[in-house]
């Protein structure tokens, strides 16, 4: 039982707006997800699984059930009784993995930076590490794409958030006002320090160890993970060479919707 950061895969995508939806007035639709994960050479997504079982990675959900196209199918009665079956905004139908999603996190590569564009966790699961345990990974995969600095927007008013970029080297670089079409907040622009140089690498070592030394203590550890390899391997995600698709326009930051972040990019 415990916690694991594992490769985000399409059949999370469901599970992962549903957290979503409790982090953010702004929430990405399923799509804008599918789209992500299918451009693998620049973007990584990650979830928190919670192994409510004691045997860690575990449920492949190797179904996928069919696409309804819009028209409702009839499952019969035992469908209907089943409470682990849910269906996405297309109308895709999956099997709830016994082991939900917790969390969630993405980094975007532009030239060597990377951008975490999105960072959340469920409510009920705040306070546990867990978002922690997920910007590490994050910052894994930045340093295995080549990454030499991290940067992303975070509301002014999201302390919380703010004071976990920074225990990670985060500071404040400058400021895009009204960023947040919800109530016209302003963003800091955070920035780490270089994650390439000795002394990035040098306090991550030490976070990182203190990081999966406190959730083994607080027994929340799904499987053991060693301090000194990265999270996930560069293995786990899906191959460029199979699903590298046309260059989409970049996004930059968290709560914004996916269209207007499409839009800024595409005007600047
Ligand atoms: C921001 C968020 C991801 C943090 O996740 P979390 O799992 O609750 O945070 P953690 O338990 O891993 O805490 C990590 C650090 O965050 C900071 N933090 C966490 N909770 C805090 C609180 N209630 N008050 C102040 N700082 C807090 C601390 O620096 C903490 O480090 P510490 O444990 O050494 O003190 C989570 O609050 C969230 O999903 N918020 C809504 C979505 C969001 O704002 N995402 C970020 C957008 S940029």
């Amino acid at each position: 039982m415990g916690f694991a950061i594992e490769v985000m895969k399409a059949e999370d995508i469901p599970e992962v707006v549903e957290v979503e939806r409790a982090c953010f007035t702004m929430p990405w639709p399923a799509s804008a997800y599918k789209r992500e994960l299918k451009n693998p050479k620049s973007t990584r997504y990650l979830v928190a699984r919670h192994y409510l079982d004691n045997s860690p990675p575990l449920f492949k959900p190797e179904i996928e059930f069919h696409t309804n196209n819009g028209r409702e199918k009839k499952h019969g009665l035992w469908h209907s009784l089943l409470p682990f079956f849910f269906k996405d905004e297309e109308g895709t139908e999956y099997i709830r993995n016994p082991n939900p999603v917790i969390g969630y996190g993405g980094v975007w590569l532009m030239m060597d930076e990377a951008h975490i564009t999105t960072l959340g966790v469920s409510p009920e699961y705040r306070g546990k590490a867990i978002g922690e345990f997920l910007l590490v990974g994050l910052i894994d995969v930045a340093m295995q794409l080549g990454a030499s600095w991290l940067t992303l927007e975070v509301r002014v008013s999201n302390t919380v958030a703010q004071n976990l970029y920074r225990k990670y080297t985060f500071k404040e670089a400058g400021v895009r006002r009204k960023y947040y079409t919800d109530n016209n907040e302003d963003a800091y622009i955070m920035w780490s320090e270089e994650i390439t140089k000795p002394a990035f690498q040098e306090k991550y070592a030490i976070l990182k160890k203190e990081l999966f030394e406190r959730l083994e203590t607080e027994g929340h550890l799904a499987a053991k993970v060693d301090s000194n390899v990265p999270l996930v391997k560069p293995e786990d995600f899906p191959s460029n060479e199979e699903t590298d698709p046309p260059p989409a326009p970049p996004i930059i930051a968290t709560q914004p919707t996916y269209e207007e972040v499409q839009k800024r990019e595409q005007t600047t």
